[in-house]
């Protein structure tokens, strides 16, 4: 089956992003339109009333980027979405569903009733030890507030999925056994392991962007945007204005390696024998100059910057331009690489 070409729109708190992707081929695709707004406050967890905001922000964005699809995988916000891995007897995928039907409830945080779920086999273990099945679920308003969203902007949900599944297929190399995402955005910071290519573990932190913002802001007397533009131009360059943007990002950066390193060690005391060994650094973050470099240093672990533009044919003006933007448009992207 060849996939069909759509868009793939993340609605971040900070910017909307879209990437319009044409399959050539297996695991390739070729650019069509890209492009990102910023996103009127609130987002499509505000009120109702907002939501026609974020559709014309959502319009505007797909209009200027001149995309031609009006098909559109998007992404539910991680810390809104309840994803876990069950462990349950062999049986056969149409029994699957009928079995979770009766277990949803104990995994997820709302009622049944309120929810939408589905699932994913990932593993299958013929020689006797079960499987695995990854349920995600959200609840049904936020879903429907999603859909209407794209619907009154003249777009049309095909697929949903949550951030980290669409970045571990846009960043994340299958051959790696297991590593760890850390999508750090505006205002929340994303940590999904992956194994084999597979989400199995997800959890969500409100320390990101923002945070490294008000610490320069704290720390040097600054306004907001001044201390936003410090960020962006100096980031973690001990270099620059005598260290001392990076001093006061620190102890925020602390907070952020102390959770990624308790979300690896976590996941590593509950499966014996697997062990993460590659960091994979996206969203916006990713962006301050210097962050990979300090991250890795306080990991003590490899640490790379997610680029999914790795398998996206451009001409060459687009790849200038789009140099260094790949963790930026992480989510986008792997949500248009898509194949169903
Ligand atoms: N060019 C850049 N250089 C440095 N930092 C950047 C750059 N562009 C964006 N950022 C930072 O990235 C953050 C926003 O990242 P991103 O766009 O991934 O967030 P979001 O997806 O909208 O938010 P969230 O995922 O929290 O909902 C901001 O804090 C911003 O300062
Ligand atoms: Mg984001």
């Amino acid at each position: 089956m060849t996939a069909l070409p759509k868009l793939g729109i993340d609605i971040g708190t900070a910017s909307i992003k879209l990437v319009e992707l044409f399959p050539v081929g297996k695991g390739k695709w070729k650019l069509g339109a890209i492009g990102s707004e910023i996103t009127p406050p609130g987002g499509v967890l505000g009120n109702q009333n907002n939501l026609g905001v974020i559709a014309a922000a959502v319009g505007k964005t797909v209009k200027e980027s001149g995309a031609k699809n009006r098909r559109v995988a998007a992404a539910l916000p991680e810390e809104q979405v309840s994803s876990h891995v069950v462990e349950i007897p062999l049986m056969s995928d149409e029994e699957v569903k009928q079995a979770l039907q009766w277990q949803v409830e104990q995994y997820i945080p709302i009622p049944a009733d309120k929810a939408v779920w589905s699932h994913e086999i990932i593993r299958r273990d013929e020689a006797g030890g079960g499987m695995e099945v990854l349920l995600v679920a959200a609840a049904k308003n936020l879903v429907d507030s999603f859909v209407r969203v794209f619907d009154m902007a003249g777009l049309e949900v095909v697929a949903l999925e949550t951030e980290l599944m669409a970045t571990a297929r846009a960043v994340v190399p299958a051959d790696v056994p297991l590593s760890m995402i850390v999508d750090i955005g505006a205002k929340s910071t994303d940590l999904g392991i992956v194994r084999a290519g597979q989400m199995v573990f997800a959890r969500t932190i409100p320390t990101a962007g923002e945070a490294f913002t008000r610490a320069i802001e704290a720390a040097l007397g600054l306004a907001s945007g001044q201390a936003e533009e410090y960020k962006r131009t100096y980031g973690f360059d001990t270099q620059k204005m005598q260290g001392k943007i990076t001093e006061a990002m620190k102890p925020v950066m602390n907070v952020i390696t102390a959770e990624v390193r308790k979300t690896g060690d976590f996941y590593m005391s509950k499966h014996r024998g697997e062990q993460v060994k590659l960091v994979t650094l996206s969203g916006g973050v990713a962006l301050v100059p210097e962050v990979v470099n300090v991250l890795s240093g306080l990991l003590g672990m490899e640490v790379a910057v997610g680029n999914p533009f790795n398998r996206i044919e451009m001409d060459k003006n687009k790849t200038s331009q789009l140099l260094g933007l790949g963790p930026f448009y992480a989510v986008a992207a792997g949500l248009a690489m898509r194949t169903s």
